[in-house]
């Protein structure tokens, strides 16, 4: 089946009082459905290296800018590279003022609802500019757009958004946009069944001394309050070779960090059929690259095995930092959140990860206030935090996803509840965050420069191998270095310190 014969295949949801045929098949209509993104099929997941540009959208963009905004997760970060990349190959150019753009688009998550409403008021806010400049195309993507009651609501009340594409078509972004220049209607293109792995796609990366690298795409865990394996599709990992290539490339170019992508990483490999390959394999290969810093993220811990900690403790370019989302500390609600483990196996496997790693910096995710969370359940997450002792956690109240199976629980926590326990969690973890800093003072660091600090110029800024962000005086040249810092301080978040000296490339795997 080629792309277009795929197309029509997945055409559902047709507006029934549409009466003018030819306009109807003209027009580019594929909705997205919970119901099929959540079929994991047997089918091999295919692989295109070819990805180019076609010779009809050439100088598409000429004299045209685009401005895109970013939600959520790093996975979207890196998917807007890829299609700031596209937009560039098409002849646009990029601008930050939304008033000077031509095609504005809207990058969204739908982890929380907090995060759609964010969207939403902006779609809102959108339609000035639209009256301002009718030419102007305004496009909704990502993880909101695979959901069909948003496209819904879009259909509905949005109406001045002209295109709206999903998270698997990214690379079709030249076909959307010629549709939306042609075409006086929405035009909607979300494909259900998760994509290809399609590599060679342009790049227009934001910085040039961290890069994000996918090492997967999809996920198969299925928490149960989770929205992401319906609108990011089944695990896919790329090849190790491309992946090695990639880190190779950047490394040359002069990065000096790269953090590796994927929703679940500890699953990569697990899809192929021809070798036996995983992450810990994997890791022990982009060890021997000359780059400074290699991170990952996220990790599930039910999938973290010992091969892994093993090449970790090797440390090199493999920093003493892990990402370790636990969700809750009560066996209960681990089962109900079908994470798939158990708050033993989750000690135990810390415990492994500090004995092989002793100087190992841990942080976390944790949900508060899961459907008929007690307060002994929420205690038990508390108790789990001290007995590990992370550095770092994001923290959520738990927030209901249409289509997910938590979502039909009945739930008896009041929403003050929930609201006094997240206090409470993260007045633990300002604590931990706080003691684990404290630690660092008089001591000297390396920090690889990013840049100088929001609010003071000639305050530079970067981060530790173990993430702690600190920061120091110095002249801008510094930026993209690694340097050596002495801590004087520590804030509740940060750590303040004294430029000593710049660390020589050779000695940076020390
Ligand atoms: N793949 C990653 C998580 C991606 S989402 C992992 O499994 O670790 C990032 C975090 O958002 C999750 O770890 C979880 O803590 C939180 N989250 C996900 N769904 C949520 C929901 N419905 N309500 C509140 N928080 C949620
Ligand atoms: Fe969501 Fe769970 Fe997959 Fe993470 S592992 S993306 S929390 S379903
Ligand atoms: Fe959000 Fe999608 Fe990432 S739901 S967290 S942007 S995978």
């Amino acid at each position: 089946m080629n792309e277009e014969q795929r197309l029509a295949s997945q055409q559902v949801n047709q507006p029934k009082q549409e009466k003018d045929y030819s306009k109807y098949f003209e027009r580019v209509f594929t909705a997205p459905s919970l119901k099929d993104a959540k079929k994991r099929g047997k089918e091999e997941v295919k692989y295109h290296k070819d990805f180019a540009i076609d010779e009809q959208f050439r100088g598409m963009g000429q004299g045209r800018k685009f401005y895109i905004r970013t939600y959520g997760c790093q996975m979207n970060e890196h998917d807007t590279e890829v299609m700031a990349g596209i937009f560039m190959q098409l002849g646009y150019e990029p601008t930050e003022q939304i008033e000077e753009a031509d095609v504005v688009l809207l990058n969204t998550c739908a982890i929380r609802e907090n995060a759609e409403n964010k969207v939403f008021g902006e779609l809102g806010f959108l339609v000035k500019y639209k009256r301002k400049n009718p030419e102007m195309l305004i496009g909704v993507c990502g993880c909101m757009s695979q959901e069909e009651s948003v496209v819904n609501k879009i259909l509905k009340t949005y109406q001045h958004v002209d295109m709206v594409f999903g998270t698997h078509n990214i690379h079709r972004l030249p076909h959307i946009l010629k549709e939306a220049y042609m075409s006086k209607e929405m035009v909607v293109e979300v494909w259900s069944k998760e994509g290809d792995v399609i590599e060679n796609l342009p790049k227009k990366r934001i910085g040039s001394i961290k890069a994000w690298v996918n090492i997967m795409y999809g996920c198969d865990k299925f928490c149960t309050y989770c929205i992401v394996p319906y609108t990011r599709g089944k695990e896919r990992s790329r090849r190790p070779e491309e992946i090695i290539q990639e880190v190779r490339e950047l490394a040359a170019q002069g990065y000096k960090e790269i953090m590796l992508l994927g929703q679940n990483v500890n699953a990569y490999g697990k899809d192929f059929t021809d070798i036996d390959y995983r992450l810990g394999d994997l890791m022990d290969e982009l060890r021997k690259i000359d780059i400074p810093r290699i991170r990952f993220t996220t990790s599930h811990p039910r999938d973290f095995d010992d091969h892994l900690i093993e090449v970790l403790a090797k440390k090199g370019n493999l920093v003493e930092h892990i990402h370790l989302p636990v969700q809750s500390g009560s066996n209960d609600i681990l089962k109900i959140m079908a994470r798939k483990y158990t708050r033993e196996h989750f000690l135990n496997l810390v415990e492994k990860i500090k004995e092989a790693i002793p100087d190992v910096a841990l942080s976390t995710d944790i949900i508060v206030g899961y459907p008929n969370e007690t307060e002994e359940q929420f205690q038990e997450t508390l108790n789990l935090y001290r007995e590990v002792g992370f550095e770092m956690a994001f923290t959520y109240i738990y927030s209901p996803r249409e289509g997910t199976p938590a979502a039909k629980m009945v739930d008896n926590v009041p929403e003050e509840v929930k609201k006094e326990r997240l206090q409470r969690l993260n007045a633990v973890v300002a604590e931990f965050s706080t003691n684990a800093l404290k630690k660092y003072e008089g001591q000297v660091v390396e920090v690889l420069v990013e840049g100088s600090s929001k609010k003071r110029d000639d305050v530079l800024a970067g981060y530790t191998r173990r993430n702690k962000l600190v920061n120091f005086a110095g002249p801008k040249e510094l930026v993209g270095q690694i340097v050596k810092v002495k801590i004087m301080e520590a804030k509740s978040y940060s750590l303040r310190g004294e430029f000593v000296e710049v660390v020589k490339q050779t000695e940076v795997h020390a």
